[in-house]
């Protein structure tokens, strides 16, 4: 990343190799709840019993060889799922810290499982991801030089493993943009990141200063930076297969720091944590980096929408009525629920693309995160196929969603103005909803889906494969459901 000073982590070479090689110092080894003790640790299953280990998902039990090598006997259960090889590949990096090549033995003896081998190769990388932070020496080396991945060499697992390098690589960038300093990753910053990262994974890029925005009508985003001495961005990014069998928009939610604006956020420990609030944007951004890699069968256009919410002599003020691209009117009523007014500007440009489905991505509301905690993002949206892909995705990722209902029968009037359109706010109760209710003001008859974030963006330690701070959450979920779509 050759033209901006932030740092950027690296993830570890990723090896396959048919057995355990014979230099191997750290071995994680699958232990299911019933059957055979591990492979190559030495140790009946009852002595490993005798140390509280059942061979359950999460369990692990550290055993120093003779030889010096470490054994990691690693539970998965009685009949592993992805999910659960994922889980167990993490617990085995987070184990062997202190290691620089780690190898990992979880995959069935002649397995031909595609997913299981993404699974492992994912849980590993991901788990092994810390951010390498601004510091006198910022660590941007990978944690272990090396994992080697024990398969049958079949050719579907060795693809699986590549694609789990591909899906976690974009991981780590979607997580170091969000745990980045709002003030060393401004929107030109980050326009400066977008067009490298065009030329080296197959993508193109238009950008929309600020002028450009103003021809556009783009009143929404901006309105929002109205209060800000940076100026907003829009970028479109592209990827155009030969032949393509689809077309799936992507709109993410680019603020780069949200204060509020007029509309002040207290000041509170948690809004340290309101640089991530471009988390959307960074999940699309980093989705269209692997859609070449991965050989994407659709067309996918990414909108990211930047632009921080800063409180000033210039800001908008509450009461102000905004112009959004597709000709309709907001009233602000509260300047802190800005993320809508600039996703408004986002779905109205989707839309005019003519795709055949949008997703939008976004750290929209506190109400997502009060409804569904830490772990799962809510999607609401007007198309049920759209709905039913990423509900698939979120499967085979292991970023649960859940689906909330779009009421516009009943909730719609909550958001009637008397001066406007619409306001931007509802009222105290279903503001996950009346979100989702607003942006699909925007969004026509295109089949549209919607990913609320605000809860899954960060955990506040290492938790399984998911790692302190940003989660990058969302970036897996878009590759699949881009890449399985099918209208
Ligand atoms: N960026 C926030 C939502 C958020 C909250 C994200 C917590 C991540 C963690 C968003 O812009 C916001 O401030 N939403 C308001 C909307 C309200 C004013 C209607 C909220 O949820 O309180
Ligand atoms: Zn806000
Ligand atoms: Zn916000």
């Amino acid at each position: 990343m050759a033209n901006t000073s932030i740092p950027f982590s690296t993830p570890s070479a990723v090896m396959t190799a048919r057995s355990v090689p014979r230099s191997a110092t750290a071995i994680a080894g699958a232990v299911r709840s019933t059957g055979a003790g591990p492979r190559t640790g030495g140790r009946s299953r009852r002595d490993l019993e005798r140390q509280g280990f059942a061979g359950e998902v999460g369990q692990s039990v550290v055993i120093p060889r003779r030889d010096g090598a470490t054994v990691i006997a690693v539970g998965v259960g009685e009949r592993p799922s992805s999910g659960d090889l994922r889980d167990a590949a993490a617990v085995a990096v987070r184990n062997a810290q202190r290691h620089q090549d780690v190898t990992l033995d979880l995959l069935s003896a002649g397995s031909s499982n595609s997913a299981d081998a993404r699974a492992v190769t994912e849980g590993a990388l991901l788990a092994a991801y810390r951010y390498p932070g601004i510091t006198a020496k910022p660590d941007t080396q990978p944690r272990f030089a090396s994992l080697t991945i024990v398969t049958s060499g079949a050719a579907a697992v060795e693809r699986g493993v590549r694609e789990g390098e591909v899906r976690s690589r974009a991981t780590y960038l979607a997580r170091d943009l969000a745990n980045t300093p709002p003030a060393h990753l401004n929107a030109r910053d980050l326009e400066v990141i977008v067009t490298d990262l065009a030329l080296t994974h197959g993508f193109d890029v238009e950008v929309f200063d600020e002028n450009d925005l103003e021809e556009m009508g783009c009143g929404g985003l901006l309105g929002v930076n109205k209060g800000s001495v940076e100026p907003p961005r829009l970028m479109r990014l592209t990827y155009t297969p030969r032949n393509p069998r689809g077309h799936v928009a992507l709109v993410g939610k680019g603020v780069m720091y949200d204060s509020g604006g007029i509309s002040l956020k207290p000041s509170d420990a948690f809004h340290v944590v309101m640089k991530m609030d471009m988390s959307g944007a960074a999940a699309v951004l980093s989705t269209m980096t692997t859609l070449k890699d991965l050989r994407c069968r659709n067309q996918v256009t990414g909108y990211i929408v930047c632009t921080d919410n800063m409180p000033s002599g210039s800001a908008m003020k509450l009461g102000d009525v905004l112009t959004m691209r597709n000709g309709k009117t907001v009233e602000v009523h509260n300047t802190d629920a800005e993320g809508r007014l600039i996703l408004a500007d986002g779905l109205s440009l989707a839309v005019e693309d003519k795709p055949e489905a949008i997703i939008d991505i976004a750290t929209l509301t506190g109400a997502a995160m009060a409804a569904l905690g830490p772990d799962i993002a809510a999607v609401l949206g007007t198309g049920s196929k759209v709905v039913e892909q990423l509900t698939e995705s979120a499967e085979a990722t292991g970023e649960p969603i859940w689906e909330m209902p779009l009421e516009k029968a009943r909730y719609r009037k909550l958001l009637d103005s008397n001066v406007a359109d619409m306001r931007n706010i509802g009222g105290p109760y279903a503001g996950c909803i009346t979100a989702a209710i607003f942006l699909s003001e925007f969004t026509a008859d295109v089949p549209w889906a919607h990913l609320d974030i605000a809860g899954t963006m960060k955990v506040d330690g290492d938790e399984s494969w998911r790692s302190k701070g940003a989660t990058g959450f969302g970036t897996r979920l878009l590759i699949d459901a881009v890449m399985n779509w099918s209208a």
